[in-house]
């Protein structure tokens, strides 16, 4: 005779509600766990990479990190890593980095990505495809069927001179996919936003999918005027995504 199998009631759990950012500070914990001494890390820009930042400069506080080079993908992210004490170089120096962290506006299931909704597109792209790995880390609101798709804004970086002229070159390379832009404007001023490498930023806005990627891209990057754009096709090499329900880890 089989032992009966008492079942206690499970004990009451208090819930607990996770915000946006609890989510994103759970991914950007996560993949700082990759981080080993003597690393250089290229230290990313928003409200994610930000958790990362800090996180590297705590447990570097501790001892447990040591020798830490950072590499900050934009001013706001050198201004938060020197106010941590983070010793800091540039690609110049340290042309291999060993390991980059940053967050993404938009993610597909290739880990293709849209970047640079917080426009420091154009630094970002350079370290990040100068990392030997370079982790995502994201909420579960970024993930796209595919990069372009989600009607936001897939920004352009581009020089101020004939901006205007810029944007509707840009605009009709991508008629067929409904596209339109505007030149992005800084809320306080209303005047033109500028990038940390003095440039402006256009936003595009596609109602249908621009097709092939590394075929857009390369039209955008023909032009001349355009600075760089934000798709970071095949940069990613691994994705780490909090949700609601637990960490995923794609590689
Ligand atoms: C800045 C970026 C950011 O990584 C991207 O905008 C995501 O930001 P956040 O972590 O604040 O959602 O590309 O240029």
């Amino acid at each position: 005779e089989l032992p009966t199998l008492m079942v206690s009631p499970a004990a009451p759990c208090p819930s607990i509600t996770l915000t946006q950012d609890d989510l994103k500070k759970i991914a950007a914990y996560k993949a700082v766990e990759h981080v080993k001494s003597g690393m250089v890390v290229g230290l990313g820009t928003g409200s994610t990479a930000k958790h990362a930042v800090d996180r590297i400069a705590e447990l570097m506080r501790q001892g447990k990190l040591k020798d830490i080079i950072g590499i900050p993908t934009s001013k706001k992210t050198h201004e938060q890593a020197v106010s941590l004490g983070i010793p800091l170089s540039d690609l110049d120096s340290h042309p291999v980095v060993d390991l980059a962290i940053d967050g993404a506006d938009e993610v597909d299931p290739g880990l293709n990505l849209v970047k640079g909704r917080g426009g420091s597109l154009l630094r970002e792209k350079m370290v990040e495809s100068a990392s030997k790995k370079f982790i995502v880390i994201v909420d579960e609101s970024k993930l796209v069927d595919y990069v372009g798709g989600s009607r936001l804004a897939m920004p352009v970086e581009v020089i101020p001179f004939c901006w205007n002229h810029s944007l509707k070159r840009l605009v009709s390379l991508f008629a067929y996919a409904g596209c339109v832009g505007e030149l992005r404007k800084c809320a306080e001023t209303g005047k033109a936003s500028v990038t940390d490498n003095g440039n402006y930023i256009i936003d595009l806005y596609f109602e249908k999918d621009m097709g092939d990627l590394n075929k857009a891209s390369d039209l955008i990057l023909r032009l001349p005027g355009i600075v760089e754009h934000g798709m970071f096709l095949g940069l990613a090499t691994s994705l780490i995504v909090a949700g609601v329900e637990g960490i995923t880890v794609k590689t």
